[in-house]
């Protein structure tokens, strides 16, 4: 078993990876650290809590992040519409019996890090603050940690929330250049090849005839999500799976090919956020160029909704 750690914004798709690594018997998952994005960090740690219940894994522990990006500013307004208000697509889940964890995310990290030395797994579906900040503040883990794969970023391809700049990296551009300069092994899992990947609005139907209250959460929430890609793209038909991919890429790294980059993050002026790879000699991150995205998502339909 593969010992993970997951850092999100819980968010539609978030849940969809949440409930994918939780019932995925090849991870183990230590902790759950959120922060800002989709939805508030007080929003995406609820969100977390109550959807941990209805996995009926709520023995994981989740513990907050930080509320201002690693430069200290105020998060970006959110996408109401892409992920609803409460962050799930108004989806109305029940409240968790369990609270977050008192220890700030970044600490949390660094002492699961410590814990399981050379044996973890990051996988992050959301900005890069919670792991800016535990670097910088143990720069050790960075010698430690097996890998961090990163939902985030668009290399060879256009951003989604401007022009230049995938959500996630946009999100709090600085952390992310902290992290993908800090040599921490990395794989970039970013709309490259996120994009490629399709879950068919069929499945709604499917998921509410099941019946359980996971997979009428979950069609609940991917309705919301389908409605507004439908608005950009009519023909879609469906909903990429972004932040699934990253615990897909953790099971089976043979479902995505991989170029060694080095990759930079702009931080200013309307490029924010944008990500520059560079095949240099010394490029340690792994950026992801293309998904077996037929394998990967009949495999995501096996154990989402188990
Ligand atoms: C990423 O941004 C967020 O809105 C999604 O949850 C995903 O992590 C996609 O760009
Ligand atoms: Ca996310």
């Amino acid at each position: 078993m593969k010992n993970i750690i997951l850092d999100v914004d819980t968010g539609i798709d978030d849940a969809l990876a949440i409930a994918y690594a939780a019932n995925s018997p090849e991870l183990n998952i230590l902790g759950i650290t959120t922060t800002f994005g989709n939805t508030s960090v007080p929003g995406a740690t609820r969100n977390t809590l109550d959807l941990l219940q209805v996995l009926g894994a709520d023995d994981i522990p989740v513990f907050p992040g930080a509320e201002k990006t690693f430069a200290g500013h105020e998060p970006a307004d959110r996408a109401t519409w892409i992920h609803g208000e409460n962050g799930i697509g108004e989806a109305v889940l029940p409240a968790a019996d369990k609270q977050a964890g008192d220890m700030p995310a970044h600490d949390f990290i660094i002492s699961a890090v410590h814990e399981h030395p050379n044996d973890m797994s990051i996988l992050t579906t959301a900005n890069l603050g919670n792991l800016a900040r535990a670097i910088e503040k143990d720069p050790e883990i960075v010698q430690l940690v097996t890998d961090v794969i990163v939902m985030g970023g668009a290399v060879t391809v256009p951003g989604n929330i401007t022009p230049y700049a995938e959500a996630n990296i946009y999100h709090d551009a600085e952390a992310a250049q902290f992290v993908f300069q800090s040599g921490i092994p990395m794989t970039l899992v970013g709309l490259d090849v996120t994009l490629k990947t399709l879950l068919k609005r069929s499945v709604i139907d499917e998921w509410k005839e099941k019946d359980t209250l996971l997979s009428r959460s979950l069609a609940h929430m991917c309705g919301f999500y389908m409605d507004a890609y439908a608005k950009e793209n009519p023909k879609l038909n469906g909903c990429p799976l972004h932040d699934p991919l990253t615990v897909g890429a953790a099971i089976n790294p043979g479902f995505v090919k991989t170029k060694p980059m080095a990759v930079h993050v702009k931080t200013e002026s309307k490029e924010k956020g944008q990500t520059i790879g560079e095949e240099t000699e010394n490029g340690h991150i792994k950026v992801c160029l293309d998904v077996d995205s037929g394998r990967f998502v009949s495999h995501f339909l096996k154990r989402v909704v188990s």
